[in-house]
């Protein structure tokens, strides 16, 4: 066997498992099941021409472990809909307007319920027994995920009244983490050197779909039910009356839920909520209003995707007031100088917050900012917090604007500011500020994944283990790090085979963690795909990247710019010697596709221009945006452009669409 496509079995081999590993294990997946098919299939074709090579242990030889059947599907009995938001009194109003108008009357009555962030389920009881729950999936069907529900100790087994145990009944709800159970979660998985969850609502979107129900049972999963679903026997004629009948099953109906009676009660409770939400044990983003009359409810019907008798009002981001303490510049990855304000600690959204960004000076004047001053500050989501006024400005006037430095804080090098730009850059590429956010942001999830390389070890491999550039990461021995302090109760051991894995993250990953700017995931990935590995992407021409579809000029240029460089490009060639040097796996498969570049022209019938795009890459083949010498051909849909012309005039083959076809069957079934 040709020892080259036994390393290449071993090394798909290898991919699978990681991710593997990453959905089934961590529920983390950082590709499509669509991609993971692919690698399968890739897989199997080398294996199908080697039988010899075929592993025990291959991914291939696992029965029935395929991704998308992670958990079988449930089709719901009434379509799970989702609410159309609104985000100030005045929409909600209109929404209101719009009910009165629907049903042609002058007043109506609302249900307030709690807009919990978290994962809306469907819980089905047949002759009382819960029998099974399930995600929401696409609205229309959804994941039977019974085994991880029914360890959730709020949900009943049993529905408490004899009324119920006939039939079909469904209640829906959402399933959600308490923030502090949140974070006791999280610092559990700090310790453990496991990636923290971004939110609560990550963290129970991800415990809820783990596949081994006994993890899912360890973690503080809780459920609010706030509707029926499908029921057989006949339910009450208000919606407030069938939350009390849920309640009175024997499931957790929020208490804060109420009812209002006229608009004014609205009113009244979206302001009382300004100031309780932040009084929660989990995090609310919205209040939700729906008409109490369930006849009125069926009246005014729906839409494609929501209800007209239903709305959500989201609130704004959460604010909080506190003080700037001091304030400082932060050197970013990419040279970026971006002022930080350190605060008094303050809570917000369930986290304590110490920093706030204010990204640049402009943004300093415009708040005119001051040591001292009492500011507001916001975090909308997982984001970072930012400062977003100044409360007491006739204070602290004496105290001198902040005005940025001119050198960079961390290497003293002249800062720059590039024309039209409001940010300042160190363009010193050794900086060692820089250094330290380019090596977290290499080892980062999206990119290496390296584990156990957070912000401390990064600081003492820099301070004590002499590393300078991604490579040195590869060349470090245990005895430099076995003393390093915070790697936990991990040991240095952990942390270099952790090192020694990343070898095996990917060429997408591997781009990505270079940190080029403006080169951020998709445009790895196309690059990846296009290229096939570092080698032809550091030597392609600023032209051969413009060709390619979604690399405008100034990605092009950033790419260039950073293989021009000399220490990039020894870095990367350093890099491959210790063994990091990733190749686009589909590259290798030989197909009639296989390095050849297309130009698509025209609509497509049976895919759209994305999916071929997709394919193409798949069968080894390059999508690019403009017609050359180089181009091997032009597929042309209906209504073909100037694309097609110009082949013409090249003398460059035109195929259509079935012609595509059969290429691409032929490639992906060689
Ligand atoms: S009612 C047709 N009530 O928000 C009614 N949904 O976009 C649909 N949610 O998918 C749902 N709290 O997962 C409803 N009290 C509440 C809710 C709630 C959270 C979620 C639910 C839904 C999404 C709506």
């Amino acid at each position: 066997m040709d020892p080259a496509d036994l390393k290449q079995i071993e090394r798909l081999s290898d991919l699978i498992r990681h991710h593997e590993h990453l959905y089934y294990a961590l529920d983390r997946p950082e590709i499509s099941d669509r991609e993971y098919d692919r690698l399968i299939k890739n897989l199997e074709t080398l294996e199908a021409r080697h039988p010899e090579g075929i592993l025990p242990d291959s991914p291939t030889q696992r029965v029935g472990g395929k991704a998308d059947d992670k958990f079988p599907p449930i089709t719901h009995r009434q379509a799970m809909l989702s609410l159309d938001n609104t985000y100030s009194l005045e929409e909600l109003k209109a929404f209101h307007q719009r009910v009165l108008k629907g049903l042609e009357v002058d007043e109506v009555e609302y249900v307030a319920e709690p807009k919990i962030d978290g994962l809306g389920v469907a819980l089905i009881y047949e002759d009382g027994s819960f029998m099974k729950g399930a995600t929401r999936g696409d609205g229309k069907t959804g994941e039977d995920i019974t085994a991880n529900l029914k360890t959730i100790r709020s949900i009943p087994l049993r529905l408490k009244l004899e009324k119920f145990s006939k039939g079909i009944f469904e209640v829906r709800g959402e399933v959600y983490m308490d923030r502090e159970a949140f974070w006791e979660l999280n610092a559990g998985r700090e310790k453990n050197g496991d990636p923290p969850f971004a939110n609560p609502r990550n963290a129970a979107a991800g415990t809820v779909r783990l596949l081994d129900p006994s993890i899912t049972a360890t973690r503080p999963l809780d459920i609010w039910v706030y509707s029926l679903g499908h029921c057989d026997e006949p339910v009450p004629e208000t919606h407030f009356e069938s939350l009390e009948l849920i309640r009175a099953l024997g499931f957790r109906v929020n208490p804060e839920t109420c009812l209002c009676k006229t608009f004014d009660d609205v009113f009244e409770q979206v302001e009382t909520w300004k100031s309780k939400r932040s009084d929660m044990a989990y995090d609310v983003d919205g209040l939700v209003f729906k008409l109490n009359s369930l006849k009125s409810q069926a009246q005014l019907g729906r839409t494609a995707k929501h209800p007209r008798w239903a709305v959500a009002y989201k609130f704004e981001a959460e604010q909080a007031e506190t003080r700037v303490l001091d304030i400082v510049v932060q050197v970013g990855r990419t040279g970026a100088i971006t002022p930080v304000a350190e605060l008094e600690p303050v809570l917000l959204s369930g986290s304590t917050v110490r920093r706030a960004t204010l990204h640049n000076e402009d943004e300093i004047a415009r708040l005119d900012v001051r040591v001292g001053d009492r500011v507001q500050i916001e975090k909308a989501g997982e984001i970072i917090p930012k400062v977003i006024a100044v409360l007491d400005k006739d204070k602290n006037r004496g105290n001198p604007v902040f005005t940025m430095p001119t050198r960079c804080p961390e290497c003293k090098t002249k800062l720059r500011r590039e024309e039209g730009e409001a940010v300042l850059r160190c363009e010193n590429f050794n900086c060692p500020g820089q250094l330290k956010e380019r090596l977290l942001h290499f080892g980062s999830r999206n990119a290496m994944d390296i584990d156990h390389l957070g912000d401390a070890v990064v600081a003492q491999l820099i301070g004590q283990c002499e590393v300078k550039r991604f490579s040195d990461l590869y060349n470090l021995k245990l005895e430099q790090v076995q003393n390093l302090e915070r790697l936990g109760e991990k040991s240095g051991e952990n942390l270099l085979s952790a090192i020694e894995k990343s070898k095996h993250a990917g060429l997408p990953r591997f781009i990505f963690g270079l940190g080029i700017r403006h080169v951020g995931q998709r445009v790895a990935q196309v690059l990846a795909l296009t290229f096939g590995s570092m080698e032809k992407l550091a030597t392609a021409t600023p032209e051969e990247l413009q060709a390619v579809e979604e690399i405008g000029p100034k990605i092009a240029q950033s790419l260039a710019e950073f293989f021009l460089r000399e220490d990039n490009r020894n870095e990367v060639k350093r890099l491959a010697e210790f063994g990091v040097k990733p190749t686009e796996e589909m590259k290798n498969i030989a197909g009639r596709l296989s390095g050849k570049q297309l130009v698509l022209t025209g609509t497509l019938t049976t895919m759209t221009r994305e999916e071929a795009k997709q394919k193409i890459q798949q069968a080894g083949g390059r999508v690019t945006s403009s017609v050359s010498a180089k181009t091997d051909y032009v597929v042309t849909g209906a209504d073909p452009g100037s694309k097609a012309k110009k082949a013409d005039k090249l003398g460059v083959p035109l195929i259509n669409e079935d012609e595509l076809l059969a290429l691409l069957k032929d490639s992906l079934e060689e």
